[in-house]
């Protein structure tokens, strides 16, 4: 259960969390009305809030040790590139969703890695938009989407990234022991089990850090947007591979990807019913060498880190999130040794409250 947050006039401090996540399988298909199958991860953003008599915010960094003060309104849309865009733009989109907002003191820690695939972005939207929220005495909508729409205007309008709702949708709706399918074109989220028995999923960093803002990510975005248009299809959830021969490269490609990934969700869904693991690694590895061949989304630094894990016994292993570096995703055997960079991951629980004083 959330903790609610009491009447305005009680409260004198709140912690919210909300996690990061990793994508089982689904990549780049969210902002294409396709399928996905994240989960919310146990790592996070906590942000604690108090109430102060000014209608200003001051955020504190603790990890950089900076401060900076913001207008309830969230002030202008100038980008400068950091953590204080996160915070614009959730006080911006707060307000001009007509939530009142009260000025506040907040303490921003975190321990997802940044720029690393696993969604640090949205685990800090998230958890600003409910210290914001309880600080003020507010409920939560009653519909978590509509907080996941908001956190996406954050990222595609105040920070510059043209993302999809994965990653808000994961941290907002993350359950423990279950992956989500979420269907993109209906927002319908089925929780799926996934116990791992003694195999293991894990993260392992390329090494690489990644800007989706400035990656590859915002030209997939507008290619996958130009070959809908090219095919006259509402969405690419719509494409059939007899589209494909209408398009010029790289478009066909991308939307290949699309079509065979949004398949291969399907597939892993019913492995995973099925207790099949091997499937599952080989929908992983067939997940990664689309993203590498027809997606142009990997890097030398990622094919190291993917070979090298193959070569220690993984059974599957894919680039995960936006792609252009970050983390890798994979699975391994029961018998397979946890390399030294790797750390496990679990469906944790989505983002709440921890405290309301
Ligand atoms: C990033 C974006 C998501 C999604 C993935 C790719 O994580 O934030 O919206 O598009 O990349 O699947």
């Amino acid at each position: 259960m959330t903790a609610a947050a009491p009447r305005r006039s009680r409260i004198s401090r709140v912690i919210a969390f909300a996690p990061g996540r990793a994508n089982l399988i689904g990549e780049h298909t969210d902002y294409n009305d396709g399928l996905s199958l994240p989960f919310a991860i146990e790592e996070g953003v906590r942000v604690a809030a108090a109430p102060s008599d000014g209608d200003d915010v001051i955020a504190r960094a603790i990890d950089r040790g900076e401060e900076e003060s913001f207008p309830l309104s969230g002030g202008s849309r100038q980008r400068t590139g950091g953590w204080a865009d996160f915070v614009r733009g959730t006080l911006g989109e707060l307000s001009a969703a007509g939530f009142d907002l009260r000025g506040a003191e907040l303490e921003i820690a975190g321990d997802v890695p940044e720029g690393g695939g696993l969604s640090s972005s949205a685990a800090i939207e998230v958890a600003l938009c409910l210290a914001l929220l309880a600080i003020a005495g507010l409920p939560e909508p009653e519909d978590r989407v509509v907080l996941a729409r908001l956190c996406s205007r954050v990222e595609n309008d105040w920070v510059g990234a043209h993302t999809g709702l994965l990653d808000q949708l994961a941290s907002l709706f993350g359950e423990h022991d279950r992956a989500l399918r979420i269907d993109f074109r209906t927002l319908e989220i089925r929780p799926v089990p996934l116990r791992m028995h003694q195999w293991k999923l894990v993260t392992v960093p390329s090494g690489e850090e990644h800007s989706l803002a400035e990656s590859g990510y915002n030209d997939r975005r507008a290619e996958c947007e130009l070959a809908r248009r090219m095919l006259g299809l509402d969405s690419l959830r719509d494409a059939r591979s007899e589209d494909l021969v209408r398009l010029p490269d790289p478009l066909d490609r991308r939307v290949q990807h699309v079509i065979e990934e949004n398949a291969r969700v399907e597939a892993t869904v019913e492995a995973l019913q099925r207790g099949d693991f091997a499937e599952v690694g080989r929908m992983l590895n067939a997940s990664h060498a689309s993203l590498r061949d027809l997606y142009d989304s990997s890097t030398d630094a990622v094919e190291r880190t993917v070979g090298r894990l193959l070569a220690g016994g993984a059974a599957g292993v894919r680039i995960m999130g936006g792609g252009f570096g970050g983390h890798v995703l994979a699975l391994l055997t029961p018998e397979t040794s946890l390399p030294d960079d790797a750390r496990r991951v679990a469906p944790s629980r989505g983002a709440r409250l921890l405290d309301v004083e």
